[in-house]
């Protein structure tokens, strides 16, 4: 199905929501965090589904949990090089708990949304298990009994317990996760409960709000007055049940803007209302400024609340365009995004809102507006974040559809469960601002099948079905329009493509009625840090599909000058250049934010993690993220980049990027070497230097005033260590993180850019370590112990609060450096 229209524009109407968020306090509906207090054991054992089999010997833990990322490196294990060689396997997990005392302990707990909850007060209640995410092939059994399996790694899911469970007794939940057929992934998964786990109850009522049952959308948009138009799924016992529902719009500041009441009568068991809104002075959504509202739904019978359920809900209305690329509330925007995997650097794939956080500020900071969730759906509260910070989200659905990229991987599954997947994704994503575009998938093989029209049609109307208002897409690599069959499909509202920048120029008579988006691009690989001579020729690793990487660095490495790339990719100026200059290509999506955990392109082991990030898996940022702060970010820039610490003589490349200002000067120990400007689209400056020990400095200016400076000191031997800590206050709650930046520095604090001294770490007071890394993508150390080395002078320490406030203290030592301590606050 085609809803745009022959012209090409299509207006698409605002959102709202986040995955479905309770008003705990005044609600029947009451959500629990069910993370804690989980026995674990790696191996497998038929009997531990049994509520009577014997748990005592296994491991005590909280989830979320990735058990790979706490195993060793290895080249012998089964998931390989793709996946960071670290182990997967088959693994348990059980809960036991009472009822009565599992919701007397949640009670007055800060349990969810900050918010005191309630306990279940009724047996006749029901209660639901939500999982948000399980890699993979779970099994989840209550008291003994298999309530389901569920393959997909990704996807969020919830049972019923209400038959199964046992008033006043002991319950006991099973889960086995079995990661076991490798391999199955081109990157690293993790292996676990690596999301969080809830439980919902709900007093028995006749009708209730169904599980995702809200769907709110902006209708009609005239001047500053704005239709929210809300449809509410029901569920009652039986046809002709009447109720009231009853919405109320609340601002973000917790003031009600407007309400609406209206009576109804189920038609049916499973019913959807669609009911609108009206209220003027509606503030808009936006990168800039990510304004939410909430609507609070309750059902009542008579004047008896039975059901609550608050939706957060964010106002914008955009359109893709033939010309114009894309428009956010009526205002071009150039989507400048990248692209994301889900693991967390060494933290692996267990969730933790303080590490997203921490990934999204970092991009925020460098102008990013757009995230590409790259290839699956992402956890709930990631989705959370981007509309409370102000990303645009592409939600993708799938890497694989039924042909296969590796032996175990999803494809495996699709036949069976593509249905229920794509609609549980869309369903519980539909309601968040961020999310603006759908995909139905990544470089799907059957772009080649003439399966792939029959699926391509399919898949997108299943979301239409769900979702009539956003965009469909695919991110596909065949350019060529007769070869593409997701293309000859006709299904999709937007022509996505991988890369292939040569045909931008084409776009709009290869793809005609389409608006076009750079869903991946670019690829280059960098290692932080590391520089080879000479800057400006570009080196393709590898080369081609036969060629393997030739004259790679024997250490691993990859030069930082943005002058490497596999023979697929491109530069980051390379593309950007393209991109900014066409105003039809609504925006790109780099491949990749970050560097993530598995695809060591182009190296072999020991290379376990990716060189594509523009920031490094430490979260330290590549240089490159300063051309793009240079060109996306409202902030002035000024750049220098190599380091000075080179042989006498040796001739250096140095490079400027630099915004808000028309020169660049450059100076080594005091002597100009000559004012460089970027003429014509280039997006740096560029001198050729014999070095000298000393000082190198850039100087920008506009207007023959300077607008900023950037210094580069020779450094000399290792000898202090600074701190550079994200937070240094955080939250007593058991899983708030501070990510501790450690410089190696010469005695007069200048960073010694080659350092790679031991580094030892004690954590003393209400704290611990939760990993260490220093962003080199073929260090085989654990993320785990308490000794790391540092990488060309950086290292970081992630610190994790415990569930009491207090000081912590961490402690870092190595030969040769004056011990140091940070303090934290823990509150
Ligand atoms: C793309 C693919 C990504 C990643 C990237 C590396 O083709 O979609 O998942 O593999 O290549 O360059």
């Amino acid at each position: 199905m085609r809803i745009l229209p022959a012209v090409g524009i299509w207006i698409l109407l605002s959102y709202a929501g986040t995955a479905q968020t309770l008003d705990t306090q005044n609600s029947p509906r009451q959500r629990l965090s069910f993370d804690d207090g989980w026995k674990f054991h790696m191996g497998d054992d038929p009997g531990a589904s049994t509520p009577a089999f014997n748990d005592k010997t296994w491991r005590s833990l909280d989830l979320p949990h990735d058990w790979s990322i706490e195993g060793d490196f290895s080249q012998n294990n089964s998931t390989g090089q793709q996946e960071a060689g670290l182990p997967a396997g088959v693994g348990w997990y059980r809960k036991t708990f009472r009822l009565a005392t599992f919701t007397a302990a949640a009670s007055g707990k800060q349990a969810f949304a900050g918010k005191a909850v309630r306990g279940i007060s009724t047996f006749s209640d029901k209660v639901y298990i939500d999982f948000d995410g399980v890699y993979r092939n779970s099994e989840v059994y209550i008291n003994g009994h298999l309530l389901g399996r569920r393959p997909y790694g990704y996807i969020s899911f919830r049972y019923d317990l209400t038959p199964w469970l046992k008033k006043g007794a002991d319950n006991v939940l099973a889960v086995r996760v079995d990661n076991s057929t490798q391999p199955n992934s081109r990157w690293y998964t993790g292996t676990g409960i690596y999301r969080h786990v809830w439980l919902e109850t709900l007093p028995a009522a006749p009708v209730a709000i169904d599980h995702w049952g809200t769907f709110i959308t902006t209708g009609d948009v005239t001047g500053q007055q704005v239709r929210l138009r809300i449809a509410t799924t029901l569920r009652a016992a039986q046809p002709g049940q009447t109720c009231t529902l009853q919405h109320v719009l609340i601002d973000s500041n917790g003031n009600r803007v407007t309400s609406l009441s209206l009576p109804y009568t189920a038609k049916d068991t499973l019913s959807t209302v669609q009911q609108d809104l009206l209220f003027p002075n509606a503030r808009r959504w936006s990168p800039e400024h990510p304004y939410l509202y909430t609507v609070e739904t309750s059902l009542l019978i008579g004047n008896r609340v039975v059901d609550r359920y608050t939706t957060r809900t964010g106002i914008r209305t955009f359109q893709f365009d033939l010309r114009q690329g894309f428009l956010l509330n009526g205002r071009h925007l150039k989507i400048k995004g990248v692209c994301l995997h889900h693991d967390l650097g060494a933290l692996g794939a267990a969730v933790n809102t303080s590490a997203m956080r921490r990934q999204l500020q970092i991009l925020k900071d460098m102008g990013c507006n757009a995230i590409r969730t790259a290839h699956n759906p992402p956890a709930p509260e990631f989705l959370d974040l981007c509309d409370e910070m102000g990303f645009l989200v592409m939600d993708e659905a799938f890497d694989m559809w039924q042909k296969k990229k590796n032996k175990y991987d999803y494809s495996l599954s699709f036949p069976q469960w593509h249905r229920q997947d794509l609609e549980d994704m869309i369903r519980r994503d539909r309601n968040h601002p961020s999310v603006f575009i759908w995909s139905i998938g990544n470089e799907i093989h059957e772009q080649f099948d003439k399966s792939g029209i029959s699926l391509a049609k399919e898949l997108t109307h299943i979301i239409k079905s769900l979702d009539p208002t956003r965009p469909v897409t695919s991110a596909m690599t065949e350019a060529d329009t007769l070869e593409n069959n997701i293309y000859q499909a006709d299904a999709l509202d937007v022509m996505g493509l991988n890369y292939n920048q040569q045909v931008y120029d084409s776009v709009q008579r290869k793809y005609p009625g389409l608006p076009f988006l750079a869903t991946e691009t670019t690829s280059a690989e960098a290692t932080r840090g590391h520089y080879d001579m000479p800057s400006d020729s570009i080196r393709h690793w590898p080369a081609s599909a036969k060629v393997p990487a030739v004259g790679v660095n024997h250490d691993y490495t990859i030069s930082a000058y943005d002058n490497v790339s596999p023979y697929w990719g491109s530069t980051h100026e390379e593309t950007w250049r393209i991109v900014k200059r066409d105003p039809f290509v609504a925006g790109l999506f780099v491949w990749s934010g970050f560097d993530y955990l598995g695809e060591p392109t182009p190296y072999r082991w020991p290379a376990r993690s990716s060189y594509f990030g523009i920031v490094d898996l430490a979260g330290f940022p590549k240089d490159s993220y300063y051309l793009y702060q240079s060109e996306w970010s409202q902030k002035p820039v000024l750049h220098l980049f190599p380091h000075w610490n080179w042989r006498p003589g040796q001739m250096i490349d140095v490079w400027a990027y630099y915004s808000q200002a028309s020169e660049v000067e450059l100076f080594l120990n005091g002597q100009s070497l000559g004012v460089r400007r970027k003429e014509g689209d280039d997006l740096h400056v560029q001198w050729r230097v014999p070095f000298e020990p000393g000082v190198l400095k850039a100087v920008s200016r506009i207007h023959g005033k300077t607008v900023l400076e950037d210094e580069i000191h020779t450094a000399g031997a290792p000898a202090r260590i600074q701190f550079m800590a994200d937070r240094q206050m955080i939250h007593a709650d058991g899983c708030d993180l501070a990510f501790v930046g450690i410089r190696i520095t010469d005695a007069d604090g200048n960073l010694v850019p080659n350092a790679d001294n031991e580094l030892s770490i004690k954590i003393t007071g209400e704290g611990t370590l939760a990993a260490m890394d220093n962003g080199y993508q073929a260090d085989l150390e654990s993320f785990r112990g308490t000794q790391h080395k540092a990488f060309n002078g950086l290292c970081l320490a992630i610190v994790r609060s415990k569930k009491k406030a207090g000081k912590i203290t961490l402690h870092v030592s190595g030969a040769g450096l004056s011990p140091a301590t940070l303090d934290i606050d823990s509150q």
